[in-house]
C-alpha cells in the first residue's frame, strides 16, 4: 500500500514540477489562493486513490468531502504552500494520509523540488527517503520553532505574534516556511524542534502528524486532543519539555479566545 501512496505521491510531484502556465484564483480571503494546478492534482489523486484503496472516502482541500461513513478517509492536500507555488519559491509539497477510527494510518508527503519523500506506516517507524527518522534531543534554549502567523484569519495574528515573542525570547529562533507539512516533516526530522498554527485544516497535519507521533515527538492541538474532522490549532514539538512550555504559552495566550 505504502508504495502505491508514494507512487501516486511522485506523479502528483511532476505535475507541479511541469506546470508553467496557470490561473490563480483567490478563495475566501486575499491570501487565499488556488491554482488550476491544485484542482488538477486533486483531480488525480482522488482518482489514483480510490484505485488504491476504493473503500475509503475522500476529504480534500479543494472538493467536497464524500463522507457516507466509511471507515477509512484519504485526507489530501494536493498543494500544501500553494502561496509559495504561485510565486515560484519551490518550497510546497503533496500531502496525503489515509486514516481509520485509530487515527492516522498511512501518511505521505513528498517535495518533488528536492525529491523529499517522507512516509509511514502507523506502528513502523517514520522514513525519509528510507532513512528512518526521529525527532531531536535539543532543549528548548537551542531549539527553533516554526510559528504561522494565522494568514487567513488575521484576527488570530496579534496572539501568534506574541506567542512568537515569548518563545523566542527562550529559544534559538524562529522559521516560517509557507508549508505547514514541510514544517511538521521538519520537525519529525530532527531539523527543527517546536511548531505553532492557529488554525488548520486535516489535509495540512494529517500525514505529518504521524511522522511526529512515529519519530518520537508530541502533536496535539492547543485545547483538545489531536482530530482530523475540523480546523483545529496544532501545537508539536521534539521533547515533553518543549511541549509543554508550547502548550502553556500558547493557551495563555489565546486565552479567552475560540479558534473557528
Ligand atoms: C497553508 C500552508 C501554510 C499555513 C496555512 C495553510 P495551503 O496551506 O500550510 O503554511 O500557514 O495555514 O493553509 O493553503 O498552501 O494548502
Ligand atoms: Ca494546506
Ligand atoms: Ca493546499
Amino acid at each position: 500500500m505504502i508504495e502505491k501512496i508514494k507512487q501516486a505521491a511522485r506523479e502528483a510531484g511532476q505535475m507541479m514540477m511541469k506546470a508553467h502556465d496557470f490561473n490563480v484564483h483567490s478563495k475566501g480571503s486575499a491570501a487565499n489562493y488556488v491554482s488550476d494546478i491544485d484542482i488538477a492534482v486533486e483531480k488525480f489523486l482522488r482518482q489514483r486513490l480510490g484505485e488504491i484503496c476504493p473503500d475509503a472516502d475522500f476529504m480534500g482541500e479543494e472538493s467536497d468531502f464524500t463522507n457516507s461513513g466509511k471507515d477509512k478517509v484519504w485526507i489530501v492536500d494536493p498543494i500544501d504552500g500553494t502561496a509559495n507555488f504561485v510565486r515560484g519559491m519551490n518550497m510546497s509539497a503533496v500531502s496525503i494520509a489515509l486514516s481509520d477510527s485509530d487515527g492516522i494510518l498511512y501518511g505521505v508527503v513528498y517535495d518533488p523540488y528536492i525529491d523529499r519523500m517522507f512516509y509511514a506506516h502507523r506502528g513502523h517507524g517514520a522514513y525519509m527517503n528510507d532513512e528512518k527518522i526521529h525527532v531531536s534531543d535539543r532543549d528548548t534554549e537551542h531549539s527553533i520553532i516554526s510559528i504561522a502567523m494565522s494568514v487567513y484569519k488575521k484576527e488570530y495574528a496579534p496572539p501568534c505574534f506574541k506567542l512568537a515573542e515569548r518563545i523566542m525570547m527562550q529559544c534559538e529562533d524562529i522559521r516560517r516556511v509557507g508549508s505547514a507539512a514541510i514544517e511538521l516533516c521538519n520537525l519529525a526530522a530532527g531539523k527543527i524542534e517546536m511548531f505553532f498554527e492557529a488554525r488548520l485544516y486535516p489535509w495540512d497535519y494529517a500525514a505529518a502528524s504521524l511522522f511526529i507521533t512515529e519519530a518520537g515527538g508530541y502533536i496535539s492541538s492547543m485545547d483538545q486532543e489531536l482530530s482530523f474532522n475540523s480546523v483545529i490549532s496544532i501545537i508539536a514539538a521534539n521533547t515533553k519539555e518543549n511541549f509543554e512550555l508550547l502548550k502553556g504559552e500558547a493557551l495563555e495566550c489565546f486565552d479567552g479566545i475560540e479558534i473557528i
